[in-house]
């Protein structure tokens, strides 16, 4: 929808970052200092909740749910926070609409700014996304495309941020897949934020070269770093977070598996990993995990190259390392900060 123009105005005596009317694409198009006030109203909101203080100053207002591919976490964390909000939602699933089949992207974009205040939109290439985003007259949020995951990124930093009371200084590591859009945008949360960034995983699944050349200006002057190593006990020594993501992601072909498991299997976290890391570290995970067979994928797999586990043991997972359940319970309170901010909440 939005040209990226910060503003800044005041609501309520106290002065606020002005992001209404802004897309919520990737954490490129903004500043470390608008990423932190998205973590903050976050926080904010999550207090209101857990104090059961109704924020619904957006009544009236409804949301388009786009999901061109499937999901827990992120569906119901917009669905939940556009309720507490006041907002009606609507879902779209990956088959029951016109999009991309007997629609354009433009057309859709056009005839849902005019039904929605807002359009959240889950699928493939990242120009997709932001194809509707410049069609849209409403603001466009990405709940994941191959090459990004934004809203993910807010609920890890909000995470990180709570379990360590920073973020500035604090060393990631992130092994598997890291050219996909967990990986991709791990890395620009860390470049952005002051963090110091280490895909560790071979050189195949390293992230493309020049997002890798932006992350390392950015972090250049945030004091941040990115560091690319196949070495496992090099790049997870003495790392605060250690995170991981499924090593086949949604929309790639199930013949990709026997190839991935023999490219990944060194670069799983297990306990060996987390005590290199040492005892300060987590263990950190978007979901869902494979980290045992109660899945019917995971036991497909598990049976067909007789593994067990395959991104991260049952055994980390299950850790008073893991904070992956307060990380996810997150998504659902920063979804909630960037559609209040993007649209314009008010306390
Ligand atoms: N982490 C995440 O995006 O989960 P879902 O695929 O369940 O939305
Ligand atoms: N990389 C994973 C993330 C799931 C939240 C995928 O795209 O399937």
């Amino acid at each position: 929808m939005s040209g990226a123009i910060p503003r800044r105005n005041r609501i309520c005596g106290k002065e606020e970052m002005d992001l209404k009317g802004r897309d919520f694409l990737k954490l490129l198009d903004f500043s470390a200092e608008e990423i932190v006030y998205l973590l903050d109203l976050a926080a904010e909101l999550k207090e209101k909740k857990k104090q059961g203080v109704l924020v619904d100053s957006l009544k009236g207002k409804n949301v388009v749910l786009i999901f061109e591919k499937t999901s827990t976490r992120t569906r119901c964390a917009f669905e939940v926070a556009a309720h507490d909000l006041g907002m009606g939602t609507t879902y779209l699933d990956p088959s029951g609409s016109q999009i991309g089949k007997k629609e354009s992207i433009a057309d859709t974009a056009e005839v849902l700014s005019g039904m929605f205040e807002g359009i959240e939109y889950r699928g493939y290439g990242q120009e997709i996304v932001e194809e509707l985003a410049r069609h849209s007259r409403v603001p466009v949020w990405n709940g994941l495309t191959n090459e990004f995951h934004p809203t993910q990124m807010l609920a890890d930093a909000l995470t990180i941020r709570e379990h360590f009371g920073r973020l500035e200084g604090i060393r990631l590591t992130y092994l598997g897949d890291a050219r996909y859009n967990t990986g991709n945008s791990l890395m620009v949360l860390c470049a952005k934020l002051g963090m110091h960034f280490t895909a560790c995983t071979s050189a195949k699944y390293f992230p493309e070269g020049e997002l890798v050349k932006q992350c390392e200006e950015l972090a250049a002057a945030s004091g941040g770093s990115i560091t690319l190593t196949e070495d496992v006990d090099a790049g997870t020594r003495g790392a605060d977070v250690v995170c991981t993501d499924v090593w086949v992601s949604m929309g790639e072909p199930d013949e990709i598996w026997a190839e991935r498991i023999e490219d990944l299997k060194g670069y799983q976290v297990n306990k060996r990993v987390m005590e290199n890391a040492g005892p300060q570290a987590v263990f950190m995970h978007c979901l869902p995990a494979f980290h045992d067979l109660k899945t019917k994928i995971g036991a497909e797999v598990g049976k067909k190259f007789g593994i067990t586990e395959m991104e991260v043991t049952d055994e980390v997972f299950a850790s008073e390392q893991s904070l992956v359940f307060q990380e996810a319970e997150n998504r659902m309170h920063t979804i909630k900060a960037v559609m209040a901010a993007t649209l314009g909440w008010s306390r």
